[in-house]
């Protein structure tokens, strides 16, 4: 059953452009139905625009308030026949009542391995803390910032001479694998919500770690 997916953006969009490639190439039980920004002159409504995708801009400062916005946001969801939500690069917080709407519905892609580095400059962090793994989390979205139910992890080495922008690329290319991943496991009911945590329908091998620095050098 293909589910009708509606992707949240504020800006580039290049999580959005991963999703749609999944699902055009049928890699994924979901149609991107909608791509939705809170700024209309997010550079990701030309890419989803070019890619063939119905796009809407609701510009939040035409709202007095933050609920008012998020109701507009929903009624637009609901008229489009969403059944999930994925936010990508989306710079809105939303408020409790639109988060505990679409609870069990709406995913986020966050840039490090929660629940490390909530918030933002995720990889500054990470290298002033000169942590050796790093990475990337798809979390269902809870009122909490950052700090929903895991439902994916991708690892990447950080390295000595890496900076903020190599540290980024690195995470960057995992975050395009992940998400997909992350979003065919919520489509095919591999991985739902349930009193506040992850079900996952099966298990998964235990073995292959990555060691950083790596054994292998
Ligand atoms: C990504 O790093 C994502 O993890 C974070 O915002 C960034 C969005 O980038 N939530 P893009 O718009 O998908 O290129």
């Amino acid at each position: 059953m293909t589910r009708r997916v509606a992707i949240l953006i504020s800006g580039r969009g290049s999580n959005m452009a991963s999703l749609i490639e999944a699902a055009q190439a049928a890699d994924l039980p979901a149609e991107i139905a909608l791509v939705l920004s809170n700024r209309p002159d997010a550079e990701g409504l030309e890419r989803a625009k070019d890619a063939g995708i119905a796009t809407l801009a609701i510009d939040h400062k035409a709202f007095p308030d933050r609920e008012s916005f998020d109701r507009a946001l929903d009624a637009a969801l609901n008229e489009h026949d969403i059944a999930f939500i994925c936010l990508a690069g989306f710079m809105r917080v939303l408020s409790d009542w639109f988060v505990e709407r679409w609870s069990g519905k709406m995913i986020n892609i966050h840039p490090s391995l929660l629940p490390l580095y909530r918030g933002t400059q995720t990889h500054r962090r990470a290298l002033e803390d000169g942590v050796l793994v790093h990475g990337c989390t798809v979390h269902f979205v809870v009122p909490e910032l950052d700090a929903g139910p895991i439902i994916a992890q991708a690892v990447v080495p950080v390295v000595p001479d890496d900076t903020e922008q190599s540290l980024a690329a690195r995470v960057i290319v995992q975050e395009h694998r992940l998400y997909p991943q992350a979003l065919r496991m919520i489509c095919d009911g591999m991985a739902r919500l349930q009193n506040g945590r992850v079900v996952f329908a099966r298990g998964w091998d235990a073995g292959g770690t990555l060691h950083s620095p790596s054994t292998h050098q």
